[in-house]
């Protein structure tokens, strides 16, 4: 069973010896190794059920060390790491040799961010080797954004995780990528896609995909609770049986049990939204109910990013 702790030393101490630690961001849990180190890189994988081409994120304390992994920093990606970095934001860059292509899925880029959780900045400075760190839940599943959500699913595969608290964000990071002239949303995410927009220009969504390994951060079906999810606007959710979760916005459904009901925002705030969102498919998911019927949100800012969970939550695997 893993320990769950605030210890650094503790944490540090197990890295080092190849061994996984779950780690706090400000988006989700990450479950972390050596990225360097093939070995607990593979774990990785086995730990999440995790298919081989779904290539990982690097994890790092400083725009210096991440260019020790890195071939080429274009100018927009500058850009953006100085001003969102530490924060929820993901950069593919060229890779040099020295990430094991294990971490890449063979792909010539490697996805670097630099976390913004006080506790995992003191680790990973404290570290000589990056962490590669994807979302602490089993494959396709929702990302955990407590301790105890790691502790239920992954409990048993790790010895440590570190806790930090409720992550933040809440949503995982915004994934930008660079080809040629143009800058494509890979994943959107906890960055506001217009506060990018109004820093390097217009950037391109990419279209979800069912399976191509081009786009392995793309798949349609993920993030999804094991209930199945049914997706509303407002107007058009109504009360299903006795045996029906609602996932609402900021206004509880008339004429069905507020037991089964979760509010993202009262006060209508995405920030708070994205911050609930997992938490509470969660909860949702672990009532006596056979199905979970959720508003979508406007869709504006985050609320792309949540709208965008809740679309790919509610596709059946
Ligand atoms: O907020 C986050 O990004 C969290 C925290 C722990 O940092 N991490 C996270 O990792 O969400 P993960 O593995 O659950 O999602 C990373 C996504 C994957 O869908 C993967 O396919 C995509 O990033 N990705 C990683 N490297 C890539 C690459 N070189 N090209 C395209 N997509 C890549
Ligand atoms: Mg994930």
């Amino acid at each position: 069973m893993a320990v769950t702790g605030s210890d650094l030393h503790v944490a540090k101490e197990f890295l080092i010896k190849g061994e996984l630690v779950a780690i706090p961001t400000e988006t989700v849990y990450g479950l972390a190794g050596n990225a360097l180190n093939e070995k607990a890189v593979l774990s990785i994988f086995e730990a999440k059920n995790r298919p081989a081409f779904d290539p990982l994120i690097i994890h790092t304390d400083s725009i210096e060390k991440a260019a020790i992994y890195v071939a080429d920093i274009p100018e927009k990606a500058r850009v953006l790491a100085d001003r969102f970095w530490p924060g929820p934001l993901t950069l593919l860059l060229p890779k040099k040799d020295i990430v094991p292509d294990l971490v890449t899925s063979g792909l010539d880029t490697v996805a670097v961010r630099i976390p913004n959780h006080p506790l995992t900045l003191e680790l990973l400075s404290q570290l000589s080797f990056p962490l590669a760190a994807p979302s602490a839940n089993p494959f396709g599943y929702i990302s955990p954004t407590k301790p105890e959500h790691v502790e239920k699913q992954l409990g048993d595969r790790i010895p440590y995780i570190l806790d930090g608290g409720e992550c933040e964000v809440g949503i995982e990071s915004t994934i930008l990528g660079f080809e040629n002239d143009e800058t494509i949303v890979y994943r959107l995410g906890g960055l506001d896609i217009n506060e990018i927009e109004s820093l390097i220009g217009p950037v391109v969504l990419m279209p979800h995909s069912t399976s191509d390994p081009k786009a392995p951060g793309m798949l349609k079906s993920h993030y999804a609770p094991r209930k199945p999810l049914h997706l509303y606007r407002r107007d058009e959710i109504v009360p299903g049986d006795a045996e029906t979760g609602y996932l609402m916005f900021d206004k509880y459904l008339e004429g069905a049990d507020r037991k089964y009901q979760r509010l993202l925002s009262p006060n209508r705030d995405l920030k708070e939204a994205a911050h609930n969102l997992f938490a509470y498919l969660r909860e949702l998911d672990a009532l006596p109910v056979s199905e979970i019927k959720a508003e979508l949100v406007p869709s504006s800012g985050l609320g792309l990013a949540i709208n965008d969970r809740l679309q790919r939550a509610s596709v059946p695997a």
